[in-house]
């Protein structure tokens, strides 16, 4: 396998921009996981393109379903972060809990967000599936930035996600 990361700086000023820089980070991810079937080799390898690639991150990173009430870390980039979280709690294990898509522009407004680097302000957990429409874990980026996340982001993030699914198939 060859693979280089791309040295473009991206801009994330219009949602052009940003679409054109999720364009890129899904032929990257999709080169990445192609002819792999290892799930904590592709979920390292997409924290790490994802961190490398997005200015204004602190932190990007999966956290996985042990049993059915919580959510244990996986591999990811930044800080050390905290091991477990209950379904239920924080941004993390809300979105558990919705099945959905998280966008918090600022994580001190979010009623018991559970801050790992205090330096995170804003935050994107986007849902993981299994095969049986179950949720299996969770993608969460965190920024210094308050903010930095939009509509834009959650489905560029969740068009990464579809690609890691896929890859477990
Ligand atoms: N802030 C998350 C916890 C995980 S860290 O951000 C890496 C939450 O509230 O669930």
């Amino acid at each position: 396998m060859s693979f280089s990361l791309s040295e473009t700086t991206y801009s994330t000023d219009t949602p052009e921009a940003k679409r054109a820089m999720y364009e890129d980070l899904r032929a990257q991810l999709g080169g990445l996981v192609h002819g792999e079937r290892d799930w904590i080799a592709n979920t390292a390898n997409a924290s790490s393109l994802v961190f490398n690639t997005m200015p204004g991150l602190n932190w990007a990173g999966f956290y996985f379903m042990q049993g059915p009430d919580e959510l244990v870390l996986g591999p990811f980039q930044g800080k050390p972060a905290c091991i477990r979280i209950r379904k239920g709690r924080g941004v993390c294990g809300s979105t558990v809990d919705k099945r959905a898509t998280s966008v918090v522009e600022d994580v001190h407004a979010f009623p018991g967000h559970i801050a790992c680097d205090a330096a995170s302000r804003s935050e994107l957990v986007v849902p993981i599936f299994g095969k049986d429409g179950e949720v299996i874990g969770v993608f969460d980026l965190d920024s210094p930035l308050p903010g930095r996340f939009d509509a834009v982001d959650a489905e560029g993030i969740e068009s990464l996600v579809r690609i890691l699914e896929q890859s477990r198939a």
